[in-house]
């Protein structure tokens, strides 16, 4: 398995990257992130109980969680953000009980406070992917799950070079196609308390992979 160069982002980029896409987040990325959205919302379920969402942008996922769920909410780009209040300002949405701006690199929660953490196309974004995991874990309850949807590095052959090709250009507009699902691997390796329990690939845009905290 080849790992990509390493190009994680800095928050600064993420952060005004994100901050541009708002206007435009959800009639761009509604459609294109459907199906892994409503995948991982439905992989929390089956855990159900108190959910943490990073990166929860503009909340498109909110009406896929029910009444399996207490949803908490976090992302750092505040025009992300106030889309997602202005739909939970409908009331359509009991199941999300609250949005804060806080940086997954530092959760502001006790340890083990949630059954679901989940990371929809987030993890391949963040300044330190294996730091958000780490506090992922940190508070994750016995026997509760990480979700992270996202796409991953192709590996080989023409995807891999076009996902390289387009990673050196597209950085400053918040997006990192070649991140290696290797990397997510070695970090479980590196903790007694985590395994790997799934990957699943949708099609050639997005995986889930999923990982269990042991009890
Ligand atoms: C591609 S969007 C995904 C939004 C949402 N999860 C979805 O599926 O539509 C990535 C989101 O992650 C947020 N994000 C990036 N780095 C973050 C961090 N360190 N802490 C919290 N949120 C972060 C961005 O602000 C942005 O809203």
């Amino acid at each position: 398995m080849l790992d990509a160069p390493s190009h994680d982002l800095d928050r600064a980029t993420v952060q005004k990257a994100y901050g541009g896409w708002a206007p435009i987040y959800d009639a761009l990325c509604g459609p294109v992130f459907l199906i892994g959205r409503k995948a991982a919302v439905k992989a929390a379920r089956q855990v159900g109980g108190k959910v943490l969402e990073i990166g929860v942008g503009t909340g498109l996922s909110f009406p896929d969680y029910d009444e399996t769920t207490e949803v908490t909410g976090i992302d750092i780009t505040e025009p992300m953000l106030a889309r997602a209040r202005r739909k939970l300002e409908t009331g359509r949405y009991p199941h999300i009980r609250d949005i804060r701006i806080m940086d997954a690199h530092n959760l502001e929660f006790e340890d083990a406070s949630f059954n679901v953490v989940v990371a929809q196309f987030v993890i391949t974004l963040v300044a330190d992917p294996e730091r958000v995991l780490d506090e992922a874990a940190r508070v994750l309850r016995p026997g509760g799950e990480i979700v992270l949807m996202s796409h991953l590095y192709s590996e080989q052959g023409i995807g891999a070079a076009i996902e390289r090709w387009v990673a050196q250009r597209t950085r400053a507009i918040g997006l990192r196609p070649e991140f290696p699902f290797s990397r997510l691997v070695r970090w479980a390796e590196t903790r007694s308390d985590i395994e790997l329990a799934e990957r699943r690939d949708l099609g050639p845009l997005y995986s889930l992979v999923r990982f269990r905290k042991l009890g």
